[in-house]
């Protein structure tokens, strides 16, 4: 069968390079036109729909970060690949963050610019299935199984229709019970590695000194106890993905390993000499700020780099409130399957209001727990949420407050009680603004509007 031919953009100020490459690409039947100017490139990008881009970053004038956004606004299903000088993986980064779906170092080998172009064709066979996940999102606020209809949960999904079909490395990072996991299982069954294993490996859940027989494998005798040899995560996830949770919990001694495999894409087993090799996806999780690691020298930069090529940020419950209803359909469905228990207003204010520490993973078990307690009725009422979650400005007022026989001033009263209750939610929070906003049931701009009128420089 023949297959219709690739129309590829190839924007560089560097004349001769541009035109070695564009000739190679020639010969290898693309479809090639060629830009000197970023000016030049939007030009032919408003002019034609072309299936590739290939482009550097650094172009005089309008540069090759807002060629990417512009193609990609415009062709949301087009292959952008970035083109970088050596060593400078933060702009590359960068670029992704704009839209760009892979990228190469100027120095590379032409074969592995082809090898990334082979792969063109799968993409956009993808990109017409996430067509389809598309019209399905709309019908379900989900992307293989993540719930959320947020501003930022759509950000995440449309971030994922592009990424999931890529083969390169995701940092996904999130609080606690914020869903980095499921994130990570949707992303291996929307790319092409669906028909091989997702093995996810903890590596704060296993002792320093097994954990690198666990990723790599052992042969028989490498250490006391192994009395046969071990095929380890690494070569169980071949040619599917390895889900790294807590990746910042490594010793700096097996982060180099890491790196080495990344790099690499082979290793030998703990007591062995046989190179072995492996074509995984590695997709890692943490809920620490990695970025500070690598600046107080406990997790190792250019590991940090390679896992961060795309960075996925899963914001915490809190900052994503209007999920809260659709979540709390999806686990009344979850638990009581079938049936139509509802959930009164009430109860839903009450969810809706709490600040939600332990993320999605605590608003499922107080779920599951208010559909116990509410077995046989019709509806889950606040009185069946956990106690953290009872409205607990009822019990205050009428026991404490007493109408003085000269009567009160009413307005200044309760100004006083809310600055009282403000500087106890900030010294609570140590003057965090958004914890204490959760801690008041306000919202942030709320609570610094009332800092401003009290004239508190908080
Ligand atoms: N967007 C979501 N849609 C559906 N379920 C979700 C979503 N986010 C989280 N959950 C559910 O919440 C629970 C916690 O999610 P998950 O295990 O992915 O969190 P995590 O970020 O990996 O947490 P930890 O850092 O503690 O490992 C799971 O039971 C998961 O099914
Ligand atoms: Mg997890």
């Amino acid at each position: 069968m023949t297959q219709p031919t690739s129309h590829l953009l190839l924007v560089d100020d560097d004349t001769t390079w541009r035109e070695i490459t564009a000739e190679r690409l020639k010969e290898q039947g693309f479809d090639v036109v060629q830009a000197e100017t970023g000016e030049k490139a939007l030009e032919l990008l408003n002019q034609f729909a072309f299936d590739i881009l290939i482009t550097d970053l650094g172009l005089p004038g309008v540069d090759g970060r807002e060629v990417i956004k512009a193609s990609r606004d415009l062709y949301p299903a087009m292959v952008r690949i970035v083109v970088t000088g050596y060593g400078t993986p933060r702009d590359a980064v960068d670029a992704m963050k704009f839209g760009a779906s892979d990228f190469i170092e100027k120095g590379f080998p032409f074969e592995a610019l082809l090898h990334r172009l082979q792969k063109e064709r799968e993409l956009r066979r993808h990109a017409s299935d996430s067509a389809y996940f598309r019209s399905q999102l709309e019908e379900r606020h989900q992307f293989g199984g993540i719930v959320g209809r947020s501003q930022p949960m759509r950000k995440l999904f449309e971030m994922l229709e592009t990424v999931a079909p890529s083969p390169s490395t995701i940092l996904i990072t999130g609080e606690t019970g914020t869903g980095k996991e499921v994130v990570a299982r949707a992303i291996h069954h929307n790319s092409d590695r669906r028909a091989h294993r997702f093995v996810a490996l903890n590596c704060s859940a296993i002792p320093e000194q097994l954990l690198e027989a666990e990723l790599f494998g052992h042969e028989r005798g490498a250490f006391t106890g192994a009395d046969r040899s071990r095929e380890g995560r690494f070569e169980q996830a071949h040619r599917g993905t390895l889900f790294l949770d807590e990746v910042g919990t490594m010793s700096v001694g097996l982060q180099m390993k890491l790196l080495r495999v990344l790099q690499e894409r082979n290793f030998e087993r703990v007591g062995g000499n046989q190179t072995i090799k492996v074509d995984v996806r590695v997709i890692a999780a943490t809920n620490s700020a990695l970025s500070r690691m690598v600046s107080e020298g406990t997790f190792r930069e250019d590991l940090y780099y390679r896992l961060n090529v795309i960075p996925l940020e899963l914001p915490p419950l809190r900052d994503r409130r209007d999920d809260i209803p659709l979540f709390a359909r999806h686990f009344l469905d979850k638990f009581a399957p079938g049936g139509d228990l509802q959930i009164s207003q009430s109860a839903m204010r009450a969810l809706m209001a709490y600040a939600w520490p332990g993320n999605v993973r605590q608003l499922e078990n107080a779920l599951e727990r208010a559909v116990a307690l509410g077995a046989g009725r019709r509806e889950i009422g606040s009185a069946d949420l956990p106690p953290e979650l009872q409205p607990r400005s009822a019990a205050l007022p009428s026991a404490f407050v007493e109408l003085p026989e000269g009567g009160i001033d009413l307005p200044a009263y309760l100004t006083s009680i809310e600055r009282d209750l403000i500087h106890r939610a900030l010294e609570r929070t140590q003057n965090n603004r958004n914890k204490a906003a959760d801690l008041l049931h306000l919202k942030r701009t709320t609570l610094v509007e009332k800092l401003k009128r009290m004239g508190t420089d908080h």
